[in-house]
């Protein structure tokens, strides 16, 4: 018997040295979905950080709705070497953009997103709670949008300058703007999340990431207002699989290059994506006179339900109206779409429009087939549009893509 007692005690003191748990109602958090707790969750975090357990765990626990101010959690100090956020009760925003703490004025660093994570070696933002941005009254604000307002209108969840992330299992919800962005960061992990918001939802896209290498997600519901994902510059190593994208505009790489910048995508993996009336399917967009490249890409047993362009390349992006064409392009290579079916709302179903100084290269179709839908389930047809594309087809390839062929002096 003593020696039980004893070998539990043993566990129990190695336990608390391995693990410490934080639970932000002993910190003050009320939980009544509007009643500040923004103090209580930084009270938490600051706890766990100082704890010196190998891993802290900041516990908000269920059946509770937790009232959020845009708030930062800075891992650089932290001891532990994992940080886990688990998130099993729910967390609002304010639902007026002028209850917004730090969001009022011309100042927008203070206001670019609603939940901050940055600096941490090792991180868990994990549960089974909804994170919602209430974002309605934001996206109203949006129809002074095409530069008109000064306000930045705040990401909902921003984690920046990090390593080894991990987001799992969590519902987002009405982001004012787009939900998750992950920007300068590696080994980022999204799995099984649920992302959604209305079709109409100004700029709400599900996961943005930019400059970040080594970023998988798996197992992703995403339906918005705009990019289910959208890839931007500084992006390597990305492997996107089993996400269900819709309503929304698609996986979309880009834009790269506006402004003449030189920007870089390459390593890109898309596998087992299933597009539901969507705008896009997979994009890749660039600006005239960019340079870099996007390269190194494979899209491949993808299923498209009616969506208005399932393949696209569009070297002339422009989001006004006085672009003009230019000398320079980002150069896209190597790019490979296989196993793709399903049907497209209009008839044109792959549309290659590569830019005309600066070829596409390396661009492969094998086997595909895409039908476009008509009313009550009637099939028709559909054709591709392509300019100065070079590359081969192989396989069975409906529509026919009759302008790849290849340069033998390339
Ligand atoms: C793709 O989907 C198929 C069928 O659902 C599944 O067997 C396969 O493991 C999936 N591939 C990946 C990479 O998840
Ligand atoms: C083309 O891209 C694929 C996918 O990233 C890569 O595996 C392959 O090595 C690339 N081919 C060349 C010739 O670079
Ligand atoms: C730009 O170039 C494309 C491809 O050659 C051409 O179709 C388009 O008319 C040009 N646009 C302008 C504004 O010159």
């Amino acid at each position: 018997m003593a020696k039980f007692v004893f070998i539990f005690l043993f566990f129990l003191v190695l336990g608390s040295q391995a693990y410490h748990a934080v639970d932000v109602l002993d910190h003050g958090a009320i939980g009544n979905g509007h009643t500040d707790d923004s103090k209580a969750f930084d009270s938490a975090f600051r706890m766990a950080c100082d704890s010196s357990s190998r891993t802290a765990t900041i516990v908000v626990p269920g059946r509770k709705s937790f009232f959020l101010q845009p708030l930062v959690f800075n891992g650089k100090q932290c001891r532990p070497s994992t940080i886990t956020f688990q998130i099993d009760g729910d967390i609002v925003a304010p639902s007026d953009p002028n209850a917004w703490h730090g969001c009022d004025g011309d100042d927008d660093k203070l206001c670019h997103a609603w939940i901050e994570f940055k600096h941490f070696d090792g991180l868990y933002i994990q549960g089974s709670g909804t994170i919602n941005g209430r974002g309605r009254k934001w996206w109203r604000r949006h129809s002074c949008h095409k530069n008109a307002c000064k306000r930045t209108v705040p990401t909902g969840m921003m984690i920046s300058d990090s390593n080894d992330v991990h987001l799992l299992g969590l519902t987002f919800e009405d982001s004012p703007k787009m939900h998750i962005a992950f920007e300068d960061s590696t080994r980022v992990y999204a799995y099984q999340l649920t992302i959604k918001a209305p079709a109409d939802s100004p700029n709400t896209d599900g996961i943005h990431i930019q400059h970040c290498s080594h970023v998988f997600i798996d197992h992703c519901f995403i339906g918005t207002g705009d990019d289910c994902v959208s890839i931007g510059d500084g992006s390597a190593h990305l492997e996107i699989t089993n996400v269900e994208c819709g309503p929304g505009h698609g996986i979309s790489i880009g834009s790269l290059g506006k402004h003449k910048e030189r920007e870089t995508v390459e390593s890109v993996h898309v596998r087992n994506a299933t597009f539901t009336g969507t705008q896009n399917g997979v994009r890749i967009k660039t600006w005239q006179g960019g340079k870099g490249y996007a390269s190194n890409m494979i899209f491949e047993n993808i299923f498209f339900h009616g969506a208005r362009y399932p393949i696209i390349i569009d070297q002339y992006y422009c989001d006004h109206e006085h672009c003009t064409n230019q000398t320079s392009a980002v150069h896209i290579n190597n790019i490979t779409y296989m196993n793709i079916e399903g049907t497209s709302e209009k008839e044109i179903a792959v549309k290659l429009a590569c830019s005309q100084p600066v070829p596409c290269r390396n661009i492969i179709m094998k086997n595909i087939n895409l039908q476009r839908e008509e009313d009550q389930h009637k099939l028709k047809e559909t054709s591709s549009f392509c300019f100065n594309v070079r590359g081969r087809s192989s396989g069975n390839v409906f529509p026919k893509v009759p302008c790849l062929y290849v340069d033998k002096n390339l």
